[in-house]
């Protein structure tokens, strides 16, 4: 079956992972995009983040988490009391997924297939990195790491018991770029830290 299989180093630490990515060709997202874009963070953290995909940004930098979604996420790591360099930052999926409207890339969110193919980069990860709580950023992470459809406001902010690590799930940041007003931006961000604190009390 296609997916990211054969391309994932076995037993490898996160350094030779993150150069083995740049060959993946377990699905056609790689194609368009102007790079894979791996991870950030220490590769012992505790706590590990999981976004979506990388974003226009990130395409073209190479680094997760560098654009507007990134910036809510430090603000709310902070808030939360987690220091952003001691977190292992990565994504569902590798590669940026996107629509061209004429010189813009708009963001496309990945398919399942897309999900399912990329995830044993994931996998890997967390033999790796074996951390004690991975909070998946939105509906995508979530499927990543459960390996089934999740609903984020029915299952957000529990810790999930797993045999190797907790799990948290939580909204990905980027959904609070989309709120207008100050008041539901304000809510959604205290939201979103309130679910990073039970990850941070989680993993301690
Ligand atoms: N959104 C994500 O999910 N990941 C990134 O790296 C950037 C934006
Ligand atoms: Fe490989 Fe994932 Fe990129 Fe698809 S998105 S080519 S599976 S790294």
């Amino acid at each position: 079956r296609p997916g990211a299989e054969e391309w994932v180093p076995a037993s490898a630490r996160v350094d030779k992972l993150a150069q083995a990515v740049h060959d993946c060709r377990g699905c056609e997202l790689w194609g368009p995009a102007t790079q894979a874009v791996f991870s950030s963070g220490p590769d012992d953290a505790a706590v590990v983040l999981v976004g979506e995909q990388p974003g226009d940004r990130e395409d073209r930098e190479g680094e997760p988490f560098v654009g507007p979604a990134g910036r809510v996420l430090a603000e709310a790591l902070e808030a939360a009391g987690l220091d952003a360099e001691q977190v292992y930052v990565t994504n569902a999926v590798k590669h940026f997924r996107f629509t061209e409207r004429g010189k813009r890339r708009l963001h496309k969110k990945p398919d399942v297939a897309h999900i399912r193919a990329c995830v044993p980069w994931l996998e890997a990860e967390l033999s790796a990195v074996r951390p004690r709580v991975v909070v998946a950023l939105g509906a995508t992470a979530a499927r990543a790491v459960l390996g089934h459809e999740v609903r984020i406001g029915a299952e957000r902010g529990q810790v999930l018991d797993g045999e190797t690590h907790d799990v948290v799930v939580t909204t990905h940041p980027s959904a609070l770029l989309r709120l207008r007003d100050r008041a539901s931006y304000g809510a959604e961000f205290d939201a979103l830290v309130a679910d990073l604190r039970t990850a941070a009390d989680a993993a301690a």
